[in-house]
C-alpha cells in the first residue's frame, strides 16, 4: 500500500508523513532528501544549475541511500557519505527548487523512487507522489497551510538545527521555492483530482495525523466491503 503526501514547504508533510508511517509500521520515504541530495553534489561540483542534461546524469550516477533513525528522522547517505545535515542549509534548500525543475533529474529520480516503493508499504512526502510517482496511491493527501504560519514553522525547525533567520526571510524563500515548483513544466506542484485536500493551518500535527489515519482506515474498510 502507498499513501502519497503532497504540499508546498513548511505544509507540515514530513512530520505527518513520518508519524503516520511509524503508527503503520509503513517504511517513509522523503523524496525531496533525494533532490536536495543531488542539489548538494550539483553545488559542490561547481555544475552549472540550469544544465538539466548535465543534471540529469549526476542525478542518475549519484547512489543515494536513505537510512531510517529509529523512526525519529531520516539519515542521507551519497555515495557512501553522511550528508543529513549540509542538505538541509538554507544554501541547498534555496537551489533544490532550481535543480528539481529540470525534466532530466525527475525522471532519473523517478526511477529511483519507483524502485524503492516497488515492494513493501510506504509513506512517501513530496510534490508529484500523487499525480507523478504514485498515481495509483491507496490514498493521496494534500497539505496547505498558510504562508504566514508555513515560514513560522519552517524559522522553528531552522532554530531547532542551530541556524537563525528572521521570519520574513523564511517566508520569502518558501514563497519563491513554491513558485518554482508549482510554475515548471515538468511535473509540478499540484494536488491530483483524487487528493484528498487538508488545510492544517492552526492544527497541530499529531491532529493532522490522526486525520490521514481516519482516512487510511476508510480506504481499508473500502477495499475489504
Ligand atoms: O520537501 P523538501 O523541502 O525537502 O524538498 C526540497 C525541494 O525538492 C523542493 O523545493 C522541490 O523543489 C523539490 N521536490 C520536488 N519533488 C518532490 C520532492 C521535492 O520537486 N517530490
Amino acid at each position: 500500500m502507498i499513501i502519497a503526501i503532497d504540499g508546498p514547504a513548511g505544509s507540515g508533510k514530513s512530520t505527518v508523513a513520518r508519524g503516520v508511517a511509524r503508527r503503520l509500521g509503513f517504511t517513509y520515504l522523503d523524496s525531496g532528501a533525494l533532490y536536495r541530495a543531488v542539489t548538494l553534489l550539483a553545488l559542490e561540483g561547481g555544475a552549472d544549475l540550469d544544465d538539466g542534461a548535465a543534471l540529469g546524469r549526476l542525478a542518475s550516477a549519484a547512489s543515494i541511500e536513505l537510512r531510517d533513525r529509529d523512526g525519529e528522522s531520516v539519515e542521507v547517505h551519497v555515495d557512501g557519505r553522511d550528508v543529513s545535515h549540509e542538505i538541509r542549509t538554507p544554501h541547498v534548500t534555496g537551489a533544490s527548487s532550481t535543480v528539481a525543475a529540470h525534466a532530466e533529474v525527475r525522471a532519473a529520480l523517478l526511477s529511483k523512487q519507483r524502485a524503492l516503493i516497488a515492494a513493501g508499504n510506504y509513506v512517501v512526502e513530496g510534490r508529484d507522489i500523487g499525480t507523478v510517482v504514485a498515481p495509483d496511491a491507496a490514498l493521496k493527501v494534500f497539505l496547505t497551510a498558510d504562508a504566514d504560519e508555513r515560514a513560522r514553522r519552517r524559522a522553528a525547525e531552522l532554530e531547532r538545527r542551530g541556524l537563525q533567520m528572521e521570519a520574513r526571510e523564511v517566508k520569502a524563500a518558501i514563497e519563491k521555492r513554491d513558485r518554482l515548483d508549482s510554475t515548471r513544466s515538468a511535473a509540478p506542484l499540484r494536488a491530483a483530482e483524487d487528493a484528498v485536500n487538508l488545510d492544517t493551518t492552526g492544527l497541530e500535527s499529531k491532529d493532522v495525523i490522526e486525520r490521514v489515519l481516519e482516512l487510511v482506515d476508510g480506504v481499508r474498510a473500502a477495499g475489504t466491503s
